[in-house]
């Protein structure tokens, strides 16, 4: 038996779209966060006496259809080890409750490592983070601790993430806002699948995330919060944006998850550091820095009646026990 955790991430620059679905090679590179207030604990046994994978999600044994996404990537483990035998997979989500944060990423992450080890593999953090990549891709990011890039890469071998080295000014916090924890009617999946078929914002997200990803290199090193902070809104603007012009157009934003970004502009206009982001949902993460997080978390609480946690920068996934 092998048991891994691993902690989910937050893009600041986001990846959204696929050029290879197969693979899981983005459109862009990504850069994102680790939280260290958020993780999954995973455990696999691979075991000679079961006759097909079983899956374990917060103490409820899964339906074979919700087991499927782990089998398929159990399949990729068990090529690359040479074996055929089934596992028991026992997952624990760490979120705390309704935080709207039930992240595929550190699921993949711990997936991947937990997985590997118990079949044997020494993967080095690279081939970790390409095999995580292909669970979802963002668990690729969160194989890394603190702020990590993925680069997009042109096939399986070049698409992985790495730690990001960032200034010792920037001491970040970020707050997830939860606006609603219903599970979302588009899934990424579906979602960046319409995107890339139909929006015709799609090449033009492509091109202008990619340099807002080298832009943020040059900020994250320079440790200039106002520039990491605008080049965070505009990615997680550019695509929303891009969903709202596919066919038919969706979007994931709910009015209290634009009122939190025209929120964070308010407080930003009275001297706080913080800046909004939002994934495939509507809840809001606020990143912030140390000096103004707590103070940041209470006037957010106050104004809307919402539930938030903060977190801090979290550490790389690990074998546990
Ligand atoms: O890893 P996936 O397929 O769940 O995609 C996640 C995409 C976003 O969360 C919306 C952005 C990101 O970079 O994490």
């Amino acid at each position: 038996m092998s048991k891994a955790r691993a902690h989910t991430n937050i893009a600041l620059i986001k990846y959204w779209g696929k050029a290879d679905q197969a693979l899981i090679l983005p459109a862009t590179s990504s850069i994102s966060m680790t939280l260290a207030a958020f993780y999954t604990d995973t455990a696999v046994t691979f075991d000679a006496a079961l006759t097909a994978d079983t899956f374990t999600l917060d103490g409820k044994l899964q339906a074979p259809q919700a087991a499927a996404r782990v089998t398929q990537f159990l399949d990729l483990v068990r090529q690359r080890a040479g074996i055929a035998t089934f596992a028991r997979v026992q997952s624990d989500n760490h979120v705390p409750t309704a935080a709207g944060l039930a992240s595929s990423a550190s699921a993949f992450a711990a997936l991947a490592l937990a997985a590997s080890n118990a079949a044997g593999l020494e993967l080095t953090p690279t081939e970790l983070s390409r095999l995580a990549r292909r669970g979802s891709g963002s668990a690729s990011r969160s194989i890394f601790g603190n702020m990590v890039i993925w680069h997009r890469g042109t096939d399986d071998g070049s698409s992985f993430a790495e730690p990001l080295p960032i200034n010792l000014k920037l001491d970040l916090r970020m707050i997830a806002v939860v606006v609603d924890d219903m599970p979302k009617s588009i899934g990424s999946r579906v979602g960046m699948q319409r995107t890339v078929a139909t929006s015709p914002y799609f090449p033009a997200w492509v091109t202008a995330n990619e340099a807002a990803a080298s832009a943020m290199q040059q900020a994250l090193t320079d440790g200039d919060m106002a520039t990491v902070g605008a080049l965070t809104e505009r990615s997680a603007m550019m695509m929303h944006a891009s969903t709202m012009a596919a066919n038919p157009p969706f979007t994931y934003l709910q009015p209290v998850s634009l009122a939190l970004f025209d929120y964070a502009a308010e407080l930003r206009a009275n001297g706080f550091q913080v800046y909004a982001t939002a994934d495939a949902g509507p809840n809001v993460k606020l990143l912030t820095t140390a000096r103004d997080a707590d103070r940041v978390l209470q006037q957010v609480q106050g104004k809307f009646n919402v539930k938030a946690v903060m977190s801090g920068p979290g550490p790389a996934a690990r074998i546990i026990d």
